[in-house]
């Protein structure tokens, strides 16, 4: 199969490119993250087996102008697509280059798909003689190569597998988690397509067209205004989860997540405040949520759920779950006998609200990604479904809270004590009886297997 080539250094714009053309053509797809990755990779091949290149101009790891100059000196005459945000006129290396418009063409960035669309259609009419791969589904479906289910840890859409040519079977259902060894099974099978509903694909590429918007946007922040990771709370937390029997490389991986995690808060002008103030005032509120957010990736980590997309929405729940409570509720709902019965009436009335509080105002900021709400909202609920606010059962949490609900519980059940065999296993003996049910039953697993001590 014909290669075409994507040259952009912004995974998001990348994985948008790809996944739009990918449904209406087909083509093998290679994504590279700057021209000098891609002028290595061309180096090896037939000219004749590249059908397209589309790339960015301003790129790192070498500029537009460095590919276009490669193909041009070389045999390559395949069509080239320059999608850039710069003004054409400002761009050297690219002299004549709009002479050709049969087959070279510049799209200014941010553009509607259509029109890439429009244009890829017709310069690969161009370059085949009208032979141009087009894909046709049935109407109601769209296929999505299942490589880009590695990006994810969490399915943000139904995907489908085909058995004939108007029958799909649902096989991940819309908020599951899976493991990268799940979509390998598939591979090894041979399948390399899944399927998505239209509607939902389009809700796919819209999630991403938003962030890649969001980070146009926000790229000019200042330097100044963004909020580091406090490393006095990373301080504390090294010392006390080191005596967790996790592995230097879980407690790293959930070291970057958090800095991630604060990076794209940071993104978002209201959550932005809301960070600054916690970290200033409620010092205590701010530590349990990076807490949380180092056992839930601990977790997620053990079942191998590791996409930095999964876990940095876990992550950026747990900053912010509880920030509706008051210090002195905090403190409260912290005690290992607290009940929500004995509290003032109004204070019991922020109590019960502060998911679903918290869950709609993080909803009104656009920077953060899909789902981080959810996991607010349901993080006080139970397997038995006495919690709330919805009472959800263990089947009906998501699995993402879920992995939430038991790290912090697990944080709760351990209080200041030291994490010894004893206690894990006590722990371990009730959570088990808790938890071994629906979708809670694999983040059991994470953790016990997470954070089992050494005798
Ligand atoms: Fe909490
Ligand atoms: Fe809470």
């Amino acid at each position: 199969m014909k290669k075409v080539l994507i040259v952009e250094d912004n995974e998001d714009i990348r994985e948008l490119l790809n996944l739009s053309l990918e449904a209406d053509f087909n083509y093998d797809y290679i994504q590279f993250e700057g021209a000098f990755e891609a002028i290595e990779f061309l180096k090896d091949q037939k000219t004749s087996d590249i059908h397209m290149i589309i790339s960015d101009f301003n790129m790192p790891e070498g500029t537009g102008g460095d590919l276009y100059k490669f193909i041009k000196d070389s045999d390559y005459n395949c069509p080239f697509i320059l999608f850039t945000s710069e003004q054409f006129a400002d761009l050297k290396d690219f002299g004549g280059f709009l002479d050709t418009p049969e087959k070279h063409r510049h799209i200014s960035k941010p553009t509607d798909l259509d029109e890439l669309h429009e244009i890829f259609n017709e310069l690969s009419h161009n370059f085949t003689d009208g032979q141009t791969e087009v894909i046709c589904e049935p109407d109601d479906y769209v296929r999505i190569n299942i490589k880009h289910l590695y990006k994810s840890n969490d399915a943000f859409i139904n995907y489908y597998i085909k058995l004939s040519s108007s029958k799909f079977v649902k096989i991940i259902k819309k908020g599951d988690l899976y493991d990268d060894s799940f979509i390998k099974k598939y591979q090894e099978k041979g399948v390399c397509f899944f399927f998505a509903t239209k509607n939902d694909f389009e809700q796919l590429n819209c999630n991403l067209i938003h962030i890649i918007t969001k980070d146009l946007n926000c790229e000019h922040r200042g330097s100044e205004e963004q909020i580091g990771i406090q490393n006095d709370a990373l301080d504390i937390l090294e010392t006390s989860i080191k005596n967790f029997g996790l592995t230097k490389q879980t407690i790293t991986l959930a070291k970057n997540i958090a800095k991630s995690a604060i990076k794209i808060i940071n993104k978002g002008p209201k959550l932005h405040g809301l960070l600054k103030n916690l970290q200033g005032t409620n010092k205590d509120l701010y530590q349990h949520g990076l807490f949380s957010s180092y056992v839930a990736t601990a977790i997620c980590a053990s079942l191998n759920w590791k996409s930095h997309a999964t876990l940095e929405k876990i992550a950026i729940a747990a900053i912010f779950h509880d920030y509706k409570l008051t210090e002195e509720l905090f403190k409260l709902s912290s005690q290992k006998l607290f009940l929500v019965d004995e509290l003032e009436t109004a204070e019991r009335k922020i109590y019960l609200n502060h998911p679903k509080d918290a869950a709609s105002e993080i909803d009104q900021d656009d920077s953060i990604p899909e789902g981080v709400s959810q996991i607010i909202l349901q993080h006080h609920e139970t397997p038995t479904g006495s919690g709330f606010p919805k009472q959800l059962g263990a089947g009906n949490t998501a699995p993402i809270s879920c992995v939430f609900i038991i790290s912090e519980d697990f944080i709760h059940e351990l209080g200041s004590r030291e994490l010894t065999k004893k206690i894990y296993n006590e722990i371990k003996e009730k959570f088990k009886k808790k938890y071994d049910k629906g979708n809670y039953k694999k983040p059991l697993e994470g953790l016990l297997k997470a954070f089992n001590p050494p005798s």
